[in-house]
């Protein structure tokens, strides 16, 4: 296998394109190509194919995959056969234009038709493939899943049928599909068996899940082995009661949910076409936290959305500051081409510019203090690795804290009790205490 091709892959944006990435990963391998397989590199020099997988959710993200295009250049100028192909989203949107514009270019492939890379190299298939095809992709990969440490994603819903106003995501992604449920299940096994003990659901609308997202969740939590559950991202208006008992009955499930609400105005929120209120939403977390008193709760939220005034601005303040946010992604409004909001009034630069910054100091304050309110506490940690120091392992905490121990008998996947000792700006401390 030494003379194996090499494959550079580099991935933007959110987690499924990552769990996207692994699954590309896995089917270009040799396993699955023969000798037409590639091994991944970290070298991009080395290379013999840079696969880019894209993300199209804002302005800054697309325009990042232009420039890094234009960087290749020299290494495609020097290594000619070098492959390179756009996967992901903007390809999704923007398709042949991307040739076009940038002719170094060889490959194009949508979100729901990356299973035909392998046709596509082996030129069996066209080198632009944005179709929303009636197959589905997950029946054609690779079924033996690669894995690396004890964490995994999984997709179990992909798209979304919501068209909030500022998003690209139904475009880019298609109408809300789920995976049936016991190929979601045969799939964690496989994860479990080659040892993942961590897995994250994933879905643009996870909660959206046609099948039963509680009882996926319950027959997940039934897999001997695997120890902890989380999912994103959900939508308020998808929440079943069901899902909301899990968080008080399923030991599996973990404190932790991403929900995300965007404004905290209801007439931003109208506008955006969320079809809920902030009023809602608090109550929804309220339920929440009866259900499970220590839940970490996170969001997204957008600043300066078209028509954004000062008291809604101050709406987005007061909601922040009523939920108590364990971490939350805070964005500047980016216009999309082909959403609705595009076509309206654009609130100034400067303005927005200054209400993220008022939202993400106020989020930050609200991260460090729920953080630093885990020091004396006795949590569980996954190890994922050894940490830079000798004799110390890092992990994740059951709220998603990264856990820093002192631990030289620890072993990679492992779960572990620790007391928390101390609390740094993006990470615990901790001494494991020995059972
Ligand atoms: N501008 C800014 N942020 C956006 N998001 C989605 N679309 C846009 C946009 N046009 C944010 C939302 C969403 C997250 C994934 O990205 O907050 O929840
Ligand atoms: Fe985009 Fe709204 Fe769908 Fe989320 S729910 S993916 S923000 S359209």
């Amino acid at each position: 296998m030494t003379d194996a091709k090499k494959l550079f892959i580099k991935t933007y944006g959110c987690q499924m394109n990552v769990y996207d990435s692994e699954r590309m990963v896995e089917s270009l391998a040799p396993a699955n190509m023969g000798g037409e397989g590639y091994v991944v590199t970290d070298v991009i020099e080395d290379a013999d194919m840079v696969l880019l997988n894209t993300c199209h959710i804002r302005e800054k993200a697309s325009e990042k995959l232009y420039s890094d295009l234009g960087r290749l250049r020299p290494l495609k100028n020097a290594k000619p056969d070098l492959k390179i192909g756009v996967a992901g989203c903007v390809a999704q949107a923007e398709g042949d234009e991307i040739k076009r514009r940038m002719p170094l270019v060889d490959l194009v492939v949508g979100p729901q038709a990356y299973h035909r890379l392998p046709d596509m190299l082996r030129g069996l298939s066209k080198t632009t493939d944005t179709d929303f095809p009636v197959e589905d992709k997950f029946d054609l990969l690779p079924q033996r899943r690669a894995t690396r440490g004890p964490t995994a994603f999984l997709t179990v819903q992909e798209g979304c049928d919501k068209f909030c106003a500022f998003c690209v995501v139904p475009y880019t992604r298609g109408a809300e599909v789920s995976r049936p449920a016991d190929r979601v299940l045969t799939e964690a096994r496989g994860l479990v068996e080659r040892g993942v003990r961590d897995i994250t659901l994933l879905g643009q609308n996870v909660n959206a899940y046609r099948f039963g997202f509680a009882r996926l969740v319950r027959d997940l939590a039934a897999i001997e082995g695997l120890q902890r559950i989380r999912y994103m991202t959900s939508h308020p208006n998808d929440m079943e009661d069901d899902l909301i008992a899990a968080h008080g009955d399923c030991a599996k499930l973990m404190p932790y949910l991403h929900l995300p609400v965007q404004s905290g105005s209801d007439r931003v929120l109208k506008a955006m076409n969320r079809k809920h209120t902030a009023a809602e939403y608090l109550a929804l977390i309220g339920r929440f936290r009866a259900a499970r008193p220590d839940i970490l709760v996170t969001s997204d939220f957008i600043a300066g959305f078209p028509g954004e005034t000062d008291a809604d601005h101050q709406a987005t303040l007061d909601l922040i500051r009523a939920v108590g946010y364990g971490m939350a992604y805070s964005f500047k409004y980016s216009p999309r081409p082909g959403t609705p909001a595009a076509e309206r009034l654009e609130v100034p630069g400067a303005v927005a510019d200054a209400r993220l910054h008022e939202i993400q100091t106020l989020i930050t304050a609200q991260q460090r203090a729920t953080q630093d309110a885990m020091v004396g506490r006795e949590v569980s940690v996954l190890y994922e690795k050894a940490g830079r120091m000798p004799g110390q392992m890092v992990g994740k905490s059951d709220h998603l804290h990264a856990v820093h121990v002192d631990d030289s008998q620890g072993k990679v996947g492992e779960l572990v009790r620790v007391k928390i000792s101390a609390s740094s700006s993006n990470s615990l401390a901790g001494v494991r205490i020995s059972l």
